[in-house]
């Protein structure tokens, strides 16, 4: 089977309700991200940042993947498909996709602040006093700016190996994320799926489909499914 790897960003989730950063009317307008989510913001003030996150995490829990989000399982027909996102929402998960891998964490998974390696579901709000079992005080599992990335060596690998890339809802802006599209192999087909246009010089084989994700998305489905000479091999 081809290796089919979907990139994904906030745009994915827009029409789910859940709002992009940079865009109009975008999150970083309505927050500074030096209060709410770096490590320093976190020693300042945790209960602001814990706020931030419980309103992302709620919703979260009262959004719905959207046809972009459906459209790509039917991929996994036939195709290996990968998601990479850097989207802290569930929602490609919801929508029944296999394999995801989140770049910038996940909202509904918290930890203890000194040990990334505890892990667990949450459903409801953290606050100030929640504590792990050894009685420190838990964290959303996200990745804020300024610290490092660890899914990113997993995702290098996933792209080295894709045959076909797919590029969602994404400014391209935040590094290191942004920098994964080096690692694809050069000849092959990459697609962008934005309303807005996305500079992405590095992909030489490119086809930009201006379009919001529930509309290009399904459409983009269709095509590939329907081109044998993509599935062999
Ligand atoms: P941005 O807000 O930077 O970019 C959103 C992209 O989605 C833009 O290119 C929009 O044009 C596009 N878009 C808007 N509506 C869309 C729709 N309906 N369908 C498809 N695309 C649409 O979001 P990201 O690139 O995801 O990181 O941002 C990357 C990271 O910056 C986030 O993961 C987050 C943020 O700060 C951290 O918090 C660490």
């Amino acid at each position: 089977m081809k290796r089919l790897v979907i990139f994904s960003g906030a745009g994915m989730s827009a029409e789910s309700g859940l709002k992009t950063f940079r865009d109009s009317g975008g999150l970083w307008e309505e927050y500074n991200i030096e209060e709410v989510a770096t490590p320093e913001a976190w020693k300042d003030d945790p209960e602001r940042v814990l706020n931030f996150y419980n309103l992302r995490r709620n919703q979260v829990l009262s959004a719905s993947p959207n046809a972009a989000h459906r459209a790509l399982v039917r991929l996994e027909e036939l195709f290996h498909v990968d998601v990479i996102t850097q989207n802290i929402d569930d929602l490609h998960e919801r929508a029944g996709s296999s394999n995801v891998l989140h770049l910038h964490g996940e909202v509904m998974k918290a930890r203890p602040e000194n040990d990334p390696s505890q892990v667990f579901p949450i459903s409801g709000d953290l606050n100030l006093g929640d504590l792990s079992e050894k009685g420190v005080q838990l964290r959303p599992h996200v990745v804020w700016f300024g610290e490092e990335v660890p899914a990113m060596a997993r995702a290098i690998e996933v792209m080295r190996r894709a045959n076909l890339v797919l590029i969602v809802g994404t400014s391209l802006n935040v590094y290191p994320a942004a920098s994964l599209i080096h690692y694809a192999p050069k000849h092959i087909q990459c697609f962008v799926v934005d309303p807005d246009e996305v500079q992405a010089p590095e992909l030489k084989n490119l086809r930009f489909i201006q379009a919001k994700a529930s509309e290009g998305v399904p459409l983009l489905v269709d095509e590939l499914m329907a081109q044998p000479v993509l599935k062999q091999g």
